[in-house]
């Protein structure tokens, strides 16, 4: 048996993936957990045995004993997944034969780092090499995880994983998020991977594997970059300062706007998502606002039950069971 779930965050990233990630390990019997895009760019924060863990290129499994791939669709900082690796064991977590990356997996270098961090100004990126790794896989000129002496020991045939005669049930966990996907997103205010499940798919997974996809989001929006996205006001900074939006990866300040009902469909619809997590309903609680925006218009709800009601049956119309929407508070685990 080859089955799959799959988390996708719906918005611009850092909409909590980490934490829908940890309660699934913790709830169901997976396999392996699958970073299936992105590297070193991403910033998943997750607070294991009360301990705070940052994680960039490792899979949350690892905090679980469940075996952990970097997947093909993944680009790899070896210097980063090293640091990684000793921060985890430091900090208590079991590492050995439990992470692994793809064969096929390409590499992140000094020069794609150096490059970023002179052009992605441009866009905002995260200077992590992301997109120079990205153009070089593309560009036939890439480097792979096989060509890597050090990664010898972690290396893993994705095909011989899957296919080996095993039952496997993987949690494919997926990086950045819909807005900022290289096809979907705001282009050229993008990242160089594939966020959606397709982008799973990408790591050898047939799509009759997929069982349930996990769509996560926040019930305001952030992003980080340099285009324009916060409005006029003080009431975004004062969901920044409340929601504690600074990046995990760079620790910048994320812009902050209201949900855009939108933009949600289109990630429901595309990603194929069956369940859906809304996080940080605390933050527009403490702040004392409720709204979205839908066809353009601003729409404003007196209270929080008003919010949920509208937002649940938008979802409802999408063919979302209310039993499987969650509205979750900063501090839960679901
Ligand atoms: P890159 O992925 O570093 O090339 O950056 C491209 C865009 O994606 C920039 O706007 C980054 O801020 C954004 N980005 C990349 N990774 C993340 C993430 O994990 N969370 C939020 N934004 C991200
Ligand atoms: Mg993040």
């Amino acid at each position: 048996m080859l089955a799959a779930d799959v988390i996708v965050d719906l918005q611009y990233g850092d909409c909590g993936k980490g934490k829908v990630a940890h309660f699934l390990c913790k709830t169901k019997k997976y396999t392996h957990v699958l970073r299936y895009n992105g590297g070193a760019n991403a910033g998943h924060t997750i607070f294991h045995n009360g301990k705070k863990f940052v994680t960039h290129q490792i899979p949350a499994g690892v905090f679980f004993g469940i075996k952990s791939v970097v997947g093909s669709g993944c680009v790899l900082d070896p210097e980063q997944f090293f640091a990684e690796l000793k921060m985890l064991e430091e900090g208590g977590v079991d590492t050995k034969n439990k992470i692994f990356v793809a064969t096929n997996t390409h590499i992140i270098t000094d020069a794609h780092k150096a490059e970023d961090r002179e052009v992605g100004g441009k866009i905002g990126t995260t200077g992590r090499g992301n997109g120079p790794a990205y153009r070089e896989k593309y560009g036939r000129t890439g480097k792979r995880a096989t060509e890597v002496e050090a990664l010898k020991p972690y290396l893993l045939d994705l095909y011989q994983e899957w296919y080996g005669g095993k039952s496997v049930k993987v949690l494919a966990e997926g990086a950045q998020g819909f807005g900022l996907d290289i096809d979907w997103g705001d282009y050229p205010y993008v990242t160089s991977s594939h966020c959606t499940t397709a982008g799973a798919l990408l790591n050898g997974l047939p799509p009759s594997s997929i069982n349930h996809v996990w769509g996560v989001a926040k019930v305001y929006e952030t992003y980080v970059g340099s285009k324009k996205f916060q409005p006029e006001g003080e009431i975004f900074n004062k969901i920044a300062d409340i929601g504690e939006e600074y990046g995990a990866t760079t620790g910048r300040r994320r812009q902050t706007n209201w949900m855009n009902m939108q933009t949600l469909e289109r990630a429901i619809r595309l990603n194929g998502v069956t369940h859906i997590v809304f996080n940080k309903v605390d933050v527009l609680r403490t702040v004392g606002a409720w709204a979205v925006y839908d066809q353009d218009k601003k729409v404003e709800f007196k209270t929080e039950k008003a919010f949920k009601d509208f937002v649940s049956k938008r979802l409802k119309k999408l063919g979302i069971l209310p039993k499987n929407v969650f509205f979750s508070e900063s501090k839960d685990r679901i």
